[in-house]
């Protein structure tokens, strides 16, 4: 076991027996329920715990704060907004960021990808991270506020129905999410009418291999803390386009359990039909 894991493991017993409870066995989760698990998930960070968001808790590699590359110190991160990771992939690391951009994190939970974005932006650029439930937006807030970050901001909202403007943002992020999404068509709609034209895709997400057994997947999904079901990359591929994207890419990165895998999700708005100004990226 890695020393982030044994940390994380050691820091776990904070962990309030609410959250231990095996919330969703049976029947997929509604979105209320999905939400409700993480606030309390963002309260056994903020007591100091480690959360990890599978039915019994156990780590799964390739999961968690251990999918970046360093210690919170040699991030630049407070040590809080580590532990509190529960990524499925490093997103940061594949949505080319710039100075000036305007950035969106779709449940941003404690903050570390805000966090990191912001400083990848700066001068002139600012993260918002959304978030649909507010003891995340706490906990993310308390996690700015350590790191005297001053270009970010957190909003209370839905995947669904995000609280922003047309084409508001230059790039869209997001750690783990979409999969918890309970109308992915939707949110991925909302994600691309954020985007500016030509704005910039880049998510890690789980999906599933073609072809498994219903049953067999169904498991891996609970067992993995992804209950509301898997996509394969044809029908994200599929949903993407019918989302509004014109181009969309997606990479496999590590095997997760039972024929899950993480991934990473790339796609593009449509540019506009009379460019203005030469984008310089
Ligand atoms: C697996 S955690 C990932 C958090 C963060 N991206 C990270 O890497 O640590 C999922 C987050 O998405 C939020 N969430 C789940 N469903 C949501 C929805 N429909 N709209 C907005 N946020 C949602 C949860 O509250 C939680 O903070």
């Amino acid at each position: 076991m890695s020393a982030k894991a044994r940390q994380k493991r050691e820091a776990g017993s904070a962990r309030s027996s609410v959250v231990v409870a095996r919330w969703y066995q049976g029947a997929r989760p509604s979105r209320t329920q999905v939400v409700a698990r993480y606030s309390g998930l963002a309260r056994v960070a903020a007591a100091g715990g480690a959360p990890v968001d599978t039915p019994d808790e156990q780590e799964i590699d390739g999961c968690g704060g251990a999918v970046y590359a360093g210690s919170a110190a040699e991030l630049r991160v407070p040590e809080g907004a580590l532990r509190a990771s529960m990524a499925c992939g490093n997103p940061v690391a594949i949505a080319e960021l710039f100075p000036g951009d305007r950035v969106l994190d779709l449940g941003s939970g404690g903050g570390l990808d805000v966090l990191l974005s912001a400083r990848r932006v700066s001068p002139g650029g600012f993260v918002i991270g959304v978030d649909a439930s507010p003891d995340m937006i706490d906990l993310a807030r308390v996690h700015a506020a350590e790191s005297g970050v001053t270009n970010v901001d957190f909003r209370l909202g839905y995947l669904e129905a995000i609280p922003l403007p047309d084409a508001a943002v230059d790039v869209v992020i997001s750690n783990c999410v979409f999969t918890l999404s309970t109308d992915k068509p939707r949110a991925l709609a909302e994600a691309a009418r954020v985007l500016r034209p030509g704005g910039r895709f880049g998510i890690t997400d789980v999906l599933a291999e073609p072809g498994l057994d219903p049953d067999r997947r169904a498991a891996a999904e609970h067992a993995t803390g992804c209950p509301v079901g898997t996509l394969t990359a044809d029908e994200y591929h599929e949903l993407l386009l019918a989302a509004g994207f014109a181009a969309a890419t997606i990479t496999r990165t590590h095997p997760i359990i039972g024929g899950l895998y993480s991934a990473i999700v790339r796609a593009t708005t449509p540019a506009p039909a009379t460019p203005g100004r030469p984008d310089p990226r």
